[in-house]
Formats: C-alpha cells, sequence, structure tokens
C-alpha cells in the first residue's frame, strides 16, 4: 500500500512573486502539474497535496486532478506541512511517499525505481539523493561510517558540511507506522525558525530505524525552482530532454539552440523543425512537414503529415494533411483547416473551417466562417462577423468551389451557395445564390475631366 504526499504549501519568497511558486509555468505547465504528472503512473492508493500559500488559485488548479488536498495555513517548513497532513494517515499501514512539489523534473521511471528500492530493501526511511557539482541551497547527506546519520541544510551546515556534494533531492519513502512518533519530535531550533521533514532522519537513525539512499544516475533531476534561476534552468533541461528524445525519434532540429519544444509535443519522423521555433502543450505533428522558422504553436494542435508552417502563429486549432501555412498566417482557437489548404500572407483566422483544397492566400480575416472546399477567397476579403450594436457574432458559410473577389466584405450572417462568386470590392449582406455572381458595389462611372480635349 502507498499513499503519496505532495509539498505545495510554501511560500516561494525567493521567486518574489505574486504568483504561487509552484503555480509558476514551464511550457506553458505550472510545476505541480510537471510534478503530479510524473506521480501519474505509480501504483497508489491515493494523492495528497498540502495547500498553503494562495491555497484557493492552487485548489483551482488541482480540481482537474484526482487529489485529496489539505490545508496548512500557516507554513512552518516541510516538517509541518507532512505534519498537517498525518490525520490523512492515521491507521494506515503501508508506505508514505513524500515529494516537493518544487522538483519538476524528476521522471516517472525514476520515482518507481525509487518506490521498488524502498520495498526491496526493507528500508523504513528511504530518500533520494544525488550528487551534484554545485549543492549550494540543498540539504546535504551526512553519513558516518557509510550510514546515512541525518541530513543538514545548507543554512545550517558547518564549513566542513558544506563540502559534502551528495543533496537531498526532495523525495522520501517512510513506513508511515514507523515514522508517525518522529514527526511530532521535530523542533524549529534551526537558521530558519521551521519545522524540517529532514530532521526526521536524525531522529530515525537515533531510533536504530534502516535508512538508505536511492541515488540519482542523472544529477540534473534533482533541480528544485527556488529562484528565477533554476526556474530558466528547468526550462532549458525540459527542452533539452525533449529535443533529444525528437531528434532519436527521426526529426530534425536544425538549430537546437533556438528551439523549444515541450515534452508535451509529439512529432512524427523525418519533419524539420526550423530556428526559432516555439511549441508549447500538447501538440501533434505528422511526419514529413516543415515548421519555422519563427513559429509559434500553442496546443492543443494537431498537425497532418506534409505540412509547411512558416513564419505563423497557430493556436488550439487542427491543420490537415499537405497544407501551407504563412508566412505571418495566424490560426488562432477554434479553427480547422483541412488537408491541401492553403492559408497565406497575413491571413487570420478564428474559430473557422476551410476545407479541403481551399485557399486564402492573402491579406483576409476569416472569422467564425464555414468554408467549404475548394473556395478560393481572394485576397483582403474578410468575414464582419461581429455586430458592434448587439455584440453578436455571426456565421459566414461560403459553399465549394465559390470565391470572393478581393477586398469584399462578407456582412454575416452570410451565405455564398455553391459555385457562386463575390465580385472584387463587394459588401454583401444578402446570400448569394447557386453559380450566380454577387456585385454589391457602386457601378464605376467614366466622366469627362474638367477642361479634357476629346
Ligand atoms: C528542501 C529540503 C532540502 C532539499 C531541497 C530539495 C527541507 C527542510 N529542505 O529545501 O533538504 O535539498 O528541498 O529541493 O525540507 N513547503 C510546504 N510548506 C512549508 C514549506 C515548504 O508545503 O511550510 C513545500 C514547498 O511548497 C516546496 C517544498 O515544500 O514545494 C520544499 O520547500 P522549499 O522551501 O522549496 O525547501 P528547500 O529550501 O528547497
Ligand atoms: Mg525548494
Amino acid at each position: 500500500m502507498l499513499k503519496t504526499l505532495v509539498l505545495a504549501a510554501g511560500r516561494g519568497t525567493r521567486l518574489k512573486s505574486n504568483t504561487a511558486k509552484i503555480l509558476h509555468k514551464v511550457f506553458d505547465k505550472p510545476i505541480l502539474a510537471w510534478v503530479l504528472d510524473g506521480l501519474a503512473d505509480l501504483d497508489q492508493d491515493e494523492i495528497a497535496v498540502v495547500c498553503g500559500h494562495q491555497a484557493d488559485d492552487v485548489k483551482d488548479f488541482l480540481h482537474a486532478y484526482p487529489v485529496t488536498t489539505v490545508d496548512q495555513e500557516i507554513q512552518m517548513g516541510t516538517g509541518h506541512a507532512v505534519m498537517c497532513a498525518a490525520h490523512l494517515f492515521e491507521d494506515f499501514e503501508g508506505s508514505v511517499l513524500v515529494v516537493n512539489g518544487d522538483s519538476p523534473l524528476i521522471r516517472p521511471d525514476t520515482l518507481n525505481d525509487f518506490v521498488n528500492y524502498h520495498r526491496q530493501s526493507e528500508s523504513q526511511l528511504s530518500l533520494l539523493t544525488s550528487n551534484l557539482e554545485d549543492p549550494t541551497g540543498y540539504g546535504r547527506i551526512v553519513k558516518r561510517n557509510n550510514s546515512i546519520i541525518g541530513i543538514k541544510e545548507h543554512k545550517d551546515c558547518s564549513e566542513a558540511e558544506k563540502t559534502i556534494k551528495e543533496v537531498n533531492v526532495g523525495v522520501y519513502c517512510f513506513e508511515w507506522q514507523f515514522i508517525k512518533e518522529g514527526l511530532g519530535k521535530l523542533k524549529s531550533n534551526n537558521a530558519q525558525e521551521e519545522f524540517y521533514l529532514t530532521d526526521l532522519v536524525e531522529w530515525a537513525y537515533c531510533q536504530g530505524l534502516s535508512i538508505n539512499n536511492y541515488l540519482l544516475a542523472d544529477p540534473n533531476e534533482a533541480l528544485g525552482v527556488n529562484t528565477r534561476e533554476d526556474l530558466a534552468l528547468v526550462y532549458k533541461l525540459k527542452n533539452k530532454h525533449s529535443l533529444e528524445q525528437l531528434m532519436i525519434n527521426g526529426v530534425t532540429i536544425v538549430d537546437p539552440e533556438s528551439t523549444w519544444i515541450s515534452p508535451d509535443a509529439d512529432i512524427g519522423p523525418d519533419t524539420t523543425i526550423f530556428p526559432g521555433t516555439y511549441i508549447q502543450r500538447r501538440v501533434s505533428i505528422g511526419s514529413n512537414c516543415s515548421i519555422g522558422p519563427h513559429t509559434v504553436i500553442n496546443g492543443p494542435v494537431e498537425i497532418g503529415s506534409n505540412t509547411i508552417v512558416t513564419q505563423s502563429q497557430v493556436a488550439r486549432s487542427s491543420i490537415g494533411d499537405n497544407c501551407n501555412i504563412g508566412p505571418y498566417a495566424h490560426i488562432r482557437d477554434g479553427s480547422d483547416i483541412r488537408s491541401f489548404a492553403r492559408v497565406g500572407c497575413y491571413v487570420e483566422v478564428k474559430n473557422s473551417n476551410i476545407g479541403d483544397g481551399s485557399a486564402a492566400a492573402h491579406l483576409s480575416y476569416i472569422g467564425d466562417a464555414e468554408i467549404k472546399s475548394n473556395v478560393n477567397i481572394g485576397a483582403g476579403t474578410i468575414t464582419a462577423n461581429f455586430n458592434a450594436f448587439t455584440g453578436e457574432k455571426s456565421q459566414t458559410v461560403i459553399c465549394n468551389n465559390a470565391s470572393t473577389g478581393a477586398n469584399s466584405v462578407l456582412v454575416a450572417p452570410v451565405t455564398v451557395e455553391e459555385g457562386a462568386s463575390v465580385a472584387a470590392g463587394s459588401v454583401v449582406t444578402k446570400d448569394i445564390p447557386e453559380k450566380m455572381l454577387g456585385i454589391a458595389r457602386p457601378r464605376q462611372e467614366i466622366k469627362r475631366l474638367p477642361g479634357a480635349r476629346v
């Protein structure tokens, strides 16, 4: 039996922010979400999260997760945070995994291996540890004759203890029935005047309990976010890992230094990502695509295969196979661009469908529109979807094989029926029937110039 406790109540003072530390985002996903996603595959009975600083915001975020929340109204340290959750484990006879909520780089496999290690070694208290080149700020693992006898927080370390490179990662697994008594014995007579969870280790040693540690193979996983610098480093490491994985899977990343892709993205082989591209959240891209340079994709987005997206921005939309997007296209929320479609230069599409083989190649706004197949949208066509007097938005429908002339305005709600055409420069306010030409502009007059000779 395993129950997991995530500590997420701390103030995050060192970030100097109005936002709770664990809600700061890496690739548009809060640090706490990375931590919870890392725990999702463990075989456990319950996940509880300790909330305190800005608890309302944290709980709002946690609604999407199957977790219990526990309040730590005054934040008196990590040991105190666990004490606040003790009622959850009253008669519990299994293992409790405690995880700091500010360590988003720990991989699911590592947590799984750590819990297995705890069980196999039959420890009463296990610690995840790491050897760091620069251990500044972390709790040091103090050993005597190769046995762990305690953890010393950086601020409480002697000069000699500061030279210890092995640190506490902030992930612990313990047998509740053996350890619970120690929580009540924690004291706050230390540099930060807090109840440190880490002091439990010395207590357990004095009780003769078995303490073991599991050393991280990749020290980068240890990184806890305490400062803006840490946050930047987490971003960089998540990105590095994600790009490495993509390249292993057959994706060409022309310049890893200037390319940012969330580990949540899934990209098919033989797709090339050009420099200056930023892809975040759930994004799926097929094979043989060309994305970038200088392209931003904010998921959830799905892109098919053989599609080109150049110097453009795409958000919460889908794009089919063999499409050609950009340069300088803006595909906004709720758009569906079907196969072989073209969305060209300075074209903005919002909440609209663009059907198979249709093209809006230049300078258009397509909003709340249903554009069916093989439609040609002339340069400068605007769908006027918003009524400024009623505040309502309405739909424009353009049926198969229809076309709009350059600089036409379609005042929604309006329909251009199949095979119909809109004359250039028209302001269309009435439906145009099948295969008819709608002309809605002043007729051109030719007048003799004053003083001109015939
Ligand atoms: C902690 C460890 C340190 C370890 C490091 C790893 C302690 C005393 N120290 O230090 O040994 O090397 O993590 O990153 O545990 N929190 C609460 N309530 C509180 C205080 C903190 O829930 O009252 C939460 C925070 O939100 C955070 C986590 O506990 O997610 C760790 O707290 P933090 O202040 O970041 O501890 P560190 O100084 O990093
Ligand atoms: Mg920390």
